[in-house]
């Protein structure tokens, strides 16, 4: 993973290039980095503040052997990957919110956007797009977003080698990933659950048709979230925001 690593100054978006890779042939693993996006892409169509610099912006292209539903494991699997690599260089408490956003002390400091390309029940590739907020001071994240976002700097009160810690993600991803073909989701599931943020606790769960409380149980083998509501009904989500302290 990361033998072909393809760097820019300055692109919209890691996740096009990504694509364009995808469909010119390009082999799993390459990976693409720039030090700044003009139009960074979130999950729900949101943007993502990419300043030069000041964090990791990149896409990884797979090329995994496996049908598409399945695809969600990846984002849980990047999601883990970030929080070990957190964990490893830091004394801090990285958690997971369902499915991908890595949070510390709340805050949430990376996001991961996944986009397959699937046929005849097949994958035939995935960009899988990793946001990482790495050394911006707290003036430099977007005011409105504040109170909810933060960066590895801000958390653990020092400067990030960024390249070095790219090195550390890919080297991380690349083992968690070769278990994962090799053992299937058992143990990326352990590992998410360790780390997963609110389970067992009460949250507030919205889909584009509802809202409603419940308390979150776990991730199910297939990477899909598990949530009891009020009256004891268990019900298995596929996409869903989850809330609290509202
Ligand atoms: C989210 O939490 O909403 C996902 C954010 C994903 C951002 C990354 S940055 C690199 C890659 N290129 C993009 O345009 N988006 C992803």
């Amino acid at each position: 993973l990361g033998q072909k690593l393809i760097h820019f100054d300055q692109v919209e978006s890691t996740q096009e290039i990504g694509h364009q890779l995808a469909s010119q042939g390009k082999p799993h693993g390459t990976v693409v980095i720039a030090d700044a996006q003009g139009k960074g892409r979130g999950r729900m169509a949101r943007n993502w503040h990419s300043p030069k610099g000041k964090g990791i912006w990149m896409s990884i292209l797979l090329r995994p052997d496996l049908p598409p539903m399945r695809a969600p494991q990846l984002t849980l699997l990047a999601a883990t990957v970030l929080a070990k690599m957190v964990r490893e260089k830091t004394n801090l408490h990285p958690q997971i919110k369902w499915p991908n956003d890595l949070l510390i002390d709340h805050k949430k400091v990376s996001g991961i956007l996944t986009e397959m390309q699937a046929e005849h029940d097949q994958i035939q590739y995935v960009v899988l797009g990793i946001g990482m907020n790495v050394n911006q001071q707290l003036n430099e994240i977007p005011q409105d977003i504040r109170h909810k976002a933060s960066s590895l700097k801000i958390e653990s009160g020092q400067e990030w080698d960024i390249q070095q810690t790219i090195q550390s993600i890919l080297r991380l991803f690349e083992n968690t990933y070769d278990s994962y073909v090799e053992q299937g989701f058992e143990q990326v599931k352990k590992e998410w659950e360790h780390f997963g943020y609110r389970i067992g606790e009460e949250v507030t769960i919205s889909t584009m048709r509802r809202e409603w409380q419940a308390t979150l149980i776990g991730i199910e083998p297939d990477g899909a979230l598990r949530a009891r509501d009020k009256d004891g009904n268990e019900e298995k989500l596929y996409s869903a925001e989850i809330h609290w302290g509202e």
